[in-house]
């Protein structure tokens, strides 16, 4: 049994600075937020595991708000806070489980890494379909246990595509609890995004462990991968940039 990941304890203190978006990829965000939400302004949004508020202004600035980031790690939320502010922009405490929002107030809700964390789903899917009005979407980035993309990363850390695999729900699962209460898949988008513009650059963000499975790794394969990893950097002759793949799952609340 994998332990829980308190991002109060260690990724706070990386999160920002390892996992920061570019331009670039702000842009790739909305649009295809946009293009599964339509892109009907105002919208009132849930940013559902809002972090840091990485993707919170971006969801105000693509369907106006009011948008409610809930976090319940306090040190996430204070970063949004004080670094991701908008004026269409309330962060909450709060959890997937309990969402401090009356009913039917959001038109969309967006889960964005954050599906795998919820201890538990069943009572994160009635809330979410809680504080969905009716015919709402949901979007949920995730990866599925079932359909794991080829990962950078896991080639030069092999027990992390495993652990991976362990934290993530299946495709099947997640469909299953949203369907039993009520909702329907609408489809499952596939996006590709630039990671960094060479292996160097990715190697140096990737050195941050902003990414949660490091907390299941030992030190001494993390330092044996990262070993790896710059002896793949001096081998790089023809610097090119680097991408990732990953899914997007979009539900739909039923009409009124
Ligand atoms: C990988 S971060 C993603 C943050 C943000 N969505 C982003 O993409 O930058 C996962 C976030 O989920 C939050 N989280 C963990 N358990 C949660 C739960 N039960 N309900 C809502 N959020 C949760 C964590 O505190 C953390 O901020």
């Amino acid at each position: 049994m994998l332990k829980r990941i308190d991002y109060d304890v260690q990724q706070h203190t990386v999160y920002s600075a390892g996992r920061a978006l570019t331009a670039e990829q702000a842009q790739l965000w909305s649009g295809v937020f946009a293009t599964w939400a339509g892109a009907q302004k105002p919208l009132t949004v849930l940013d559902l595991g809002s972090g840091t508020g990485r993707l919170t202004p971006i969801l105000a600035d693509t369907f106006g708000g009011p948008v409610y980031g809930v976090e319940p790690s306090e040190r996430m939320r204070q970063q949004a806070e004080r670094a991701a502010g908008h004026p269409n922009v309330q962060y909450l405490a709060g959890s997937a489980e309990a969402i401090p929002l009356p009913d039917r107030t959001c038109r969309l809700v967006l889960m964005f890494l954050v599906f795998h964390h919820v201890t538990d789903r069943r009572a994160a899917v009635t809330e979410i379909r809680r504080v969905l009005q009716p015919g709402g979407r949901i979007l949920i980035r995730s990866a599925f246990s079932d359909r794991m993309p080829d990962l950078l990363w896991h080639r030069f850390f092999p027990r992390a595509r495993r652990i991976e695999q362990q934290v993530f729900p299946s495709l099947a699962e997640v469909t299953r609890l949203f369907e039993e209460a009520g909702m329907a898949v609408i489809g499952i988008d596939r996006v590709r995004e630039t990671l960094a513009p060479d292996l160097a650059a990715y190697a140096q963000r990737l050195r941050l462990r902003a990414i949660s499975t490091f907390e299941h790794l030992t030190e001494e394969e993390t330092q044996h991968g990262f070993a790896a990893l710059d002896q793949a950097v001096a081998a790089e002759d023809t610097p090119g940039p680097i991408t990732m793949d990953s899914d997007l799952l979009v539900l739909g609340a039923p009409p009124a």
